[in-house]
């Protein structure tokens, strides 16, 4: 586990988008925290840390529960806070998805346990104070623990 904190939305971001640059295809991020906590910004960073353009704007995919982009990998950024059941899971695909390479970005992943199962990082932020947040990286088997190792490197001493 690597707790941080985080003092900007800027400390935030640039945590995120290191992240991203150490992703593969069929990684699944777990993004939780209660309303505001980050979760949405976290995912934008991890877009454009994957390399898609900083023009491309990345916003919450509450009501689409999807959104995909294309970095150096296939990304999808998802919102599961009004999914109900795992018919929709299936339903949107998310196995062929992964099947496809693609990583997944995964706002309330924890609500469906299939979403949880796969899931090799969690990333749980919470509101410290109006600018500041806590975050805890949360590894979930080997894949993760990897991540974790790899991104660690990459952080600002
Ligand atoms: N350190 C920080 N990290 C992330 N967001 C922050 C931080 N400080 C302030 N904020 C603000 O908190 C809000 C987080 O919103 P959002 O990312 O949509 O959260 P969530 O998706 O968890 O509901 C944004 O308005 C952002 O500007
Ligand atoms: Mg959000």
């Amino acid at each position: 586990m690597l707790e941080l904190e985080l003092e900007s939305e800027a400390d935030t971001l640039a945590l995120a988008r290191s992240l991203g640059a150490v992703l593969k295809g069929g990684d699944v991020i777990g993004l939780e925290g209660g309303l505001g906590a980050g979760k949405t910004t976290f995912a934008r960073g991890a877009v454009h840390g994957l390399g898609v353009s900083e023009e491309t704007a990345v916003t919450s995919p509450t009501f689409a529960l999807l959104h995909q982009y294309q970095g150096r990998l296939p990304i999808v950024h998802a919102d599961f806070y009004r999914l109900t059941d795992e018919v929709e899971l299936a339903e949107l695909g998310v196995d062929e998805l992964l099947d496809e390479g693609c990583v997944l970005v995964v706002e309330w992943g924890r609500k469906l346990p299939t979403m949880a199962d796969r899931t090799v990082l969690w990333v749980e932020l919470e509101i410290v104070s109006d600018n500041v947040r806590r975050v805890r990286l949360r590894p979930q088997g080997a894949r993760g623990e990897a991540i974790i190792g790899a991104l660690v490197k990459r952080l600002p001493r």
